[in-house]
């Protein structure tokens, strides 16, 4: 039997209608349909009917129904890059970066992401999952439904297998709904510091067969960075996952202009992701494709550098994701509606375009922008512009995932 709900007389319903394209580009971006004074009948994970509260068609006498008086609903955010699968916590490099070290400082002495993986290599699959259980849990609360995870915190086959398999079985867990991307190329570990090429061989012809072979990623992603992996290590990477039939995505000019973008936009990988230094190539590149700029201002804001140029990449006309990168070392947060509002007063982005950058622009990040549609969130506040503008708290009051009711506040 289908899974019935009717949200009734909500102050503002908002709808981002992808109108059959799988994301919206530059000034699209501002256009959500917000009707005020609405209801809805939600069947299963789709929209059965929409519109005035006044106009509201008779249900079942058995319907469940939610009253949203002075509320409004969104569409379930989606966090399209996030590292949630980790163990340990690095407050002493925050701490030392607010001393004047800078990331790839504390990195290149053992800090950064080796430290990270030092720390998964002794955890279980369980102990890794009931580690990310809880970051899952807050993301839902913040009205987060879909998520994509990365693993890259492993570094050896068995280590990136025992990652990705625990993204897998919390996916099968639910509510929330998981994408895994492999993301063995996150550094290079300790034991190749002196044999890279080595390691890109054993990527290359080792893990991502097995990977693939075993269906435990949709994506393969590269952090394509100076003195982590070139330009030309990334592409070979990326082209032997696309030969895998991965979809590609591309940690890209995060913290030099490498020319991550360029890449991306030449490999028509699903997402470029930071963009913090791209540059004018970089943004052609991007326009030229169907590539979706994702932006992380968590991470700016957390590192104290400069924001992505949102700006001018919406008025190119790029479709533009917003996403957390919720992880141990540049971003360690939950706060997806947070970011919505870095994305507002450090980016200039409207609150409209902040909403489709978490709807249906990160669900195209993860191929999935045909199943954006369905309001999944109440929250208890009479404008959607609210949710960024009052910022730093949580305002949802009601998940639902599938027609059912996962969180309740
Ligand atoms: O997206 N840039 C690479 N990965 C993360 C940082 C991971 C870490 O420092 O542990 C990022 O910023
Ligand atoms: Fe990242």
């Amino acid at each position: 039997m289908p899974n019935q709900k009717a949200i009734l007389n909500a102050a503002q319903l908002i709808c981002v209608d992808n109108k059959g394209s799988t994301a919206k580009r530059g000034r699209e971006m501002l256009g959500i349909c917000i009707v005020t004074n609405g209801s809805l009948v939600v069947k299963d994970d789709r929209i059965d009917w929409i519109g005035p509260a006044a106009d509201l068609p008779v249900l079942p006498s058995d319907a469940e129904s939610i009253d949203a008086t002075g509320k409004v609903v969104l569409p379930g955010f989606v966090d399209s890059h996030t590292h949630l699968i980790f163990a340990g916590s690095r407050e002493s490099e925050f701490e030392q970066r607010l001393q004047g070290r800078t990331y790839q400082e504390i990195a290149a002495q053992g800090g950064g992401i080796n430290a990270t993986v030092h720390r998964v290599r002794q955890c279980s699959k369980e102990e890794l999952k009931a580690l990310a259980r809880p970051r899952l849990e807050r993301m839902l609360r913040f009205g987060v439904t879909t998520i994509e995870v990365k693993s890259g915190y492993g570094l050896s086959l068995a280590d990136e297998i025992k990652c990705l398999e625990a993204i897998a079985e919390l996916n099968a867990e639910g509510p929330v709904e998981l994408a895994p991307t492999f993301l063995g190329a996150h550094a290079v570990p300790p034991e190749y510091r002196s044999n890279r090429e080595g390691y890109i061989r054993l990527l290359i012809d080792t893990m991502l067969p097995e990977i693939a072979r075993n269906n435990l990623a949709e994506f393969c992603d590269v952090f394509c960075e100076t003195d982590v992996f070139s330009v030309p290590e990334s592409e070979r990477i990326l082209h032997k996952a696309r030969d895998l039939g991965l979809r590609l995505k591309v940690h890209a000019d995060e913290l030099s202009p490498l020319g991550g973008a360029e890449l991306a936009g030449q490999l028509k990988a699903v997402s470029a992701d930071h963009l913090l230094c791209i540059t004018d190539a970089g943004i052609e590149a991007l326009a030229k494709s169907d590539t979706i700029a994702t932006l992380l201002p968590g991470t700016a804001f957390f590192l104290g550098v400069d924001y992505a140029p949102a700006r001018k990449l919406i008025e190119r006309g790029l479709p533009v994701a917003l996403a957390s990168d919720c992880n141990p070392g540049t971003c360690p947060t939950e706060n997806l509606p947070l970011v919505g509002t870095m994305a507002c007063t450090q980016m200039k982005m409207l609150p409209g375009e902040v909403v489709t950058a978490l709807t249906l622009n990160a669900a195209a990040a993860l191929g999935r922008s045909d199943r954006i549609g369905s309001l999944e969130v109440v929250y208890d506040v009479p404008d959607y512009r609210q949710i960024f503008y009052h910022f730093g708290v949580n305002h949802v009051e009601r998940v639902l995932k599938r027609g059912r009711v996962v969180y309740a506040a």
